[in-house]
């Protein structure tokens, strides 16, 4: 965070004198390390300069994403008689003047391009002749971010700053619960979250199930990799409640993004193994206890009635009941047998009917 401010506030555009002369670029250089307060007071430079072109670059800092191409924006507006061949053009880093591209004489020149440039960067070729000297810088990476200079040289000379700001959103973060069994309510528990590969360092927040943030017993580390990428690592430690929610809230502070997870510990889930479970056994035993003394006084209700229907009707199940105990030992038997449990079974279901046939 801290950081980004200090960027914006070197965002401020300067103008420092071109050297006419190549040669002269080396003293040039050495000026302006001794008297680096030529930068802040360019106002009397511009007054020094008569017709000084007036280049236009981004107040605040562009923001790239890791791996990704940006632009560093830098035009002018040239003059109606401008031709390519009298530009030149050079992208420096502000503070190291490590020479990221140069264009002069209608041509690229890069026999002197910084290493971590090379294949890097381009021009807008086709917009150079409208005073566009844009720089595109591919695959950005960490190290890219800071202050890039942008030297423009037709018959006056001006220079401008450009602030690249990298950024890359951080994963979506892994809780883990130590310990994870047998939770009671009173038990210290450590919640570690997890998340990877961002950039700038990211504000980490825990907050309970009303969004109230926890800010004792909070550890966070951020390790850079070696991409300079970082990978964080938050520690809640916190003394359980009845029920409660545990969320780590990851924010990129350039990026305004936030991404976050949680976990909830509900009380059943910290008594489950103590309380909870005879609790389920015992009502379970009883609702079958009741099923069964049910289901005992129905049947008894429904033979009833069906004794006093047969005895109504004066024939019935009960004589074909009695009836097949004494067939004949055959093939047909167990057909009757079948059929007279089918008759059983569903005069069960439908005992009236039944009764009657
Ligand atoms: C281009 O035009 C400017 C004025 O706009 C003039 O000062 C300069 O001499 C011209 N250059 C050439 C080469 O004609
Ligand atoms: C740049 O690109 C050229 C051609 O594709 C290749 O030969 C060279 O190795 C590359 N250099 C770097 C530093 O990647
Ligand atoms: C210069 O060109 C780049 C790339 O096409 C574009 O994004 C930018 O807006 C242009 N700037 C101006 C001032 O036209
Ligand atoms: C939690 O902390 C953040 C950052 O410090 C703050 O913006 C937010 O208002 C706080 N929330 C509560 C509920 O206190
Ligand atoms: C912080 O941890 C200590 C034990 O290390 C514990 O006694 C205390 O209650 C914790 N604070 C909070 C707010 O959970």
């Amino acid at each position: 965070m801290q950081s980004s401010l200090e960027l914006r506030g070197a965002a401020v555009r300067g103008e420092i004198p071109f050297p006419r002369e190549p040669r002269l670029l080396s003293l040039m250089v050495f000026a302006e390390a001794m008297m680096p307060c030529l930068w802040l007071i360019p106002g009397l430079l511009v007054f020094g300069l008569a017709g000084a072109i007036e280049i236009q670059v981004p107040d605040d800092p562009v923001v790239a994403l890791f791996g990704r191409d940006a632009t560093l924006c830098c035009s002018f507006s040239p003059d109606a008689n401008f031709s390519l061949d009298k530009l030149s053009l050079i992208w420096q880093l502000t503070d190291t003047k490590r020479l990221v591209h140069s264009f002069s004489g209608g041509q690229d020149q890069l026999a002197d391009q910084g290493g971590g440039y090379v294949n890097r960067t381009a021009l807008f070729y086709d917009q150079l002749p409208q005073g566009n000297v844009s720089l595109l810088l591919r695959r950005v990476q960490i190290s890219d971010e800071g202050s890039f200079t942008c030297f423009v040289r037709v018959q006056d000379y001006s220079s401008a700053a450009v602030m690249l700001q990298v950024a890359a959103s951080y994963s979506k973060p892994n809780l883990n619960l130590e310990p994870n069994k047998n939770l009671k309510p009173g038990d210290l528990v450590t919640v570690t979250c997890l998340t990877f590969r961002g950039y700038p360092e990211a504000i980490v927040l825990w907050q309970d199930g009303q969004g109230n943030n926890f800010t004792e017993n909070v550890t966070t580390s951020q390790v850079a990799n070696e991409e300079g990428l970082f990978d964080v690592q938050s520690v809640l430690r916190v003394v359980l409640e009845p029920t409660s929610t545990y969320s780590c809230l990851v924010r990129n502070p350039v990026l305004q993004e936030e991404t976050q997870a949680s976990v909830t510990i509900t009380g059943q889930h910290l008594t489950f193994p103590a309380v909870a479970l005879w609790v389920t056994i015992a009502l379970a035993i009883c609702l079958l206890g009741l099923l069964g003394a049910l289901a005992y006084v129905c049947r008894k209700k429904i033979r009833q009635s069906c004794k006093e229907e047969e005895e109504n009707a004066g024939s019935g199940y009960l004589s074909a009941y009695s009836n097949f105990s004494d067939m004949p030992c055959s093939w047909e038997r167990p057909t009757q047998l079948a059929k007279a449990w089918r008759i059983r079974m569903r005069m069960e279901k439908n005992p009236r009917q039944l009764c009657s046939l």
